[in-house]
């Protein structure tokens, strides 16, 4: 029988469309879960969304729909991007599926029962965006450690978990199983950081929004996403109190949970101590990625820095936005990613290392032997420095891939592409195809390498799925499986390779980025508010629409793509950061503009200049044709109504 592999992801949040850094998971963890389903391991891969919650609540509100219409759209877009990005997840759960929702009411009702569950009184600092509570000394002046943003007192009647009473528990089976939490540093930090220091019990409800899984015994209150969401895990595959399915007793526990490294902290202190408390047994590993950044910059909608999948895919296509993520990835620090990195990695390992070495295999053999596959009769020494470098590669990978060093595990494979090319160098088949005593020889060398790239193209089935089939059609083979990596040679002789199609075709970088450019230029116009023509009359009431505010310049740069344009973040009065876009920057220099204060139009609909989101718009007047002045208050309060 074959040995079972559960893997999941984290759930994502349904606020918003997921950036790149987002789908990254995903991609990471299809690679792994393909991985072992190549190695013949029964693998279960789950992932899905996480729907609920006061900030859901309030974005539907703003958008004027039902907070499940929101869920349905976003949730709609983010499986469309795990299939987009071609993802062979298993099951995609909705926290807002019946089911779920019905067996983590159940839960709730037997932590609660067990006495792991008390009601008492919140106090503390809250974070709305965040939905969290901190103590004060977690606050530092004010703002909330993991979003910046303002938090403000509050206290409600809420329910708790136990988490005190399990500490030792939890300490012990950390201690038990070394690689529970992995990797090493995000371990030390979860020990030193938050366990050490002894953990306060968890407020698991809330009765200040209604967008939430309702308590059954207690109307007031829906419970707080954390058990909800890390609920998900075990209601997605048929746990229940009164009697789980059979999946579920083969599937459960988790052998590996993958989520990012901001959210460790749950899956390895709130969630084994939830499954402790249900009597369930915890999952075997939580590994916490890093990071993908753009540039050196956190990827948020306010910065204005976002990349989208889909936008990625129409432009480099899957399997080379597959390539970037996890090559890219470092193992435990940030990534980054940015179009220029994009296209060097595309030219230099896709089209150039991997794509030239299938082309020139595949058009040499049909050029030499008519496409006949020679057997390899005419071997030299040389050649087991090619096949050595295949085995070994293939242990590597292994070893690799059962430490979650995807990006080592993929430059281990590029190594064996690059020695085949220097093998095509230092064989020179055109040599040999000049002599017709060299014949036998041309046939062992071409053997060789379409071996090589067969090896190549097993060992990429995890992360680039789509070229390797194409590589295994120009080899027109169907030995595709692990198994027969164990000896090099396994490709069959007498048949005849396919036609040669290119992999990958170069990208003219200075062109992509002009064009790039060009594009985020014509958003910028189409986004321009057309001049009016005469003066249209409009009354009191549609004035009034119009909220101007006073604002403070905080930080002011200009945008790297765009020769017109400053990206401004502006103090409002509301606390929360605005990023305002302005055509200002051939009047003005960025210096100059920090802690002036402006007139903001506080109501204007968000829209992107040159890709980067603007929240409203100052205003300036025109002085002359060529000459623009803004409007400072620099003398009135952050905040104050212009009427
Ligand atoms: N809903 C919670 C998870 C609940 S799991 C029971 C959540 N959602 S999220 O949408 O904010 O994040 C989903 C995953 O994406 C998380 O693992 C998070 O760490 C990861 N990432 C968010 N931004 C990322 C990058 N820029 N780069 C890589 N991963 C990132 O957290």
């Amino acid at each position: 029988m074959k040995e079972k592999f559960y893997i999941t992801t984290a759930i994502a949040y349904t606020s918003r469309k997921p950036h790149i850094g987002n789908s990254y998971e995903i991609v990471l963890t299809d690679a792994i879960a393909r991985y072992k389903r190549l190695q013949g391991y029964d693998v279960f891969f789950l992932t899905g969304t996480d729907e609920h919650g006061q900030k859901i609540e309030e974005i539907a509100k703003a958008e004027n729909v039902s907070p499940k219409q929101y869920v349905d759209k976003i949730a709609g877009e983010i499986r469309e991007i795990c299939d987009l990005l071609n993802t062979t997840y298993d099951r995609f759960i909705r926290t807002t599926d019946e089911q779920h929702e019905k067996t983590v009411q159940k839960i709730f009702k037997k932590l609660y029962d067990n006495g792991d569950i008390y009601k008492s009184v919140y106090e503390g600092l809250y974070c709305t965006p965040c939905e969290s509570f901190w103590t004060a000394a977690q606050v530092e002046d004010g703002k909330c450690p993991d979003c910046g943003r303002p938090v403000k007192p509050a206290q409600e009647e809420a329910y708790f978990l136990k988490l005190s009473k399990y500490q030792k528990q939890l300490e012990q089976f950390i201690e038990d199983n070394p690689d529970f939490i992995y990797p090493e540093s995000r371990k030390k930090e979860m020990i030193n950081n938050f366990i050490k220091p002894g953990l306060q019990d968890l407020c698991v409800s809330r009765t200040s929004f209604k967008w939430g899984i309702p308590v059954t015994f207690d109307d007031n209150h829906v419970i707080y996403v954390w058990i909800d969401a890390l609920s998900n895990y075990i209601t997605a595959i048929g746990y229940d109190p009164d009697g789980s399915s059979a999946e579920y007793k083969k599937y459960w526990p988790a052998d590996v949970h993958i989520v990012g490294k901001d959210i460790v902290r749950f899956h390895t202190i709130y969630w084994p101590i939830m499954l402790m408390a249900l009597g369930e047994p915890l999952p075997k590993k939580v590994f916490g990625h890093p990071w993908l950044l753009f540039g050196t910059d956190k990827m948020s909608k306010s910065r204005g820095n976002v990349i989208y999948a889909d936008d990625l895919v129409k432009q480099f296509g899957v399997d080379a936005v597959r390539y970037y993520l996890l090559s890219e990835m470092p193992y435990t620090s940030d990534g980054s990613i940015m179009y220029e990195t994009i296209i060097e990695r595309f030219n230099s390992d896709l089209a150039n290392t991997l794509g030239n070495l299938v082309n020139r295999t595949i058009a040499m053999s049909n050029k030499y032997f008519g496409g006949k596959v020679l057997a390899p009769t005419a071997k030299e020494e040389l050649d087991d420095e090619l096949s050595s470098l295949a085995l070994e590669t293939v242990g590597a990978v292994e070893k690799l891939m059962s430490e979650y060093r995807i990006s080592d595990a993929l430059n281990a494979i590029f190594t064996l592409a690059r020695r085949s090319n220097k093998y095509i160098d230092e064989t020179m088949p055109w040599a040999l195809a000049k002599d017709e005593e060299k014949t036998e020889r041309l046939g062992t060398v071409l053997y060789n390498l379409l071996e090589s790239i067969r090896y190549l193209a097993v060992l990429l089935t995890p992360f680039m799925p789509d070229t390797a089939t194409s590589i295994f059609e120009q080899l027109n083979t169907d030995v595709r499986s692990y198994e027969s990596l164990s000896a090099f040679g396994r490709l069959v002789a007498g048949n005849n390779v396919g036609t040669a199609t290119p992999l990958f075709s170069r990208i003219d970088a200075e062109k992509f980025l002009a064009e790039l450019i060009k594009q985020q230029e014509e958003e910028q116009k189409k986004a321009e508010t057309p001049k009016i023509e005469g003066l249209a009359e409009i009354d009191f009431d549609t004035f009034t629409k119009v909220e101007l505010r006073v604002a403070e310049i905080k930080e002011c740069e200009k945008i790297k793509k765009a020769k017109k344009l400053l990206r401004l973040v502006l103090d409002d009065g509301t606390g929360t950061p605005r990023q305002v876009v302005s055509g200002i920057a051939t009047w003005y220099e960025p210096e100059a503009l920090v802690g002036r204060k402006i007139v903001l139009v506080a109501n204007l609909k968000p829209a992107k200049l040159c890709g980067v989101e603007s929240c409203g718009m100052i205003l300036a007047a025109d002085c002359s044709e060529t000459d623009v002045k803004l409007i400072f208050v620099d003398d009135m309060p952050n905040g104050a109504r212009i009427r």
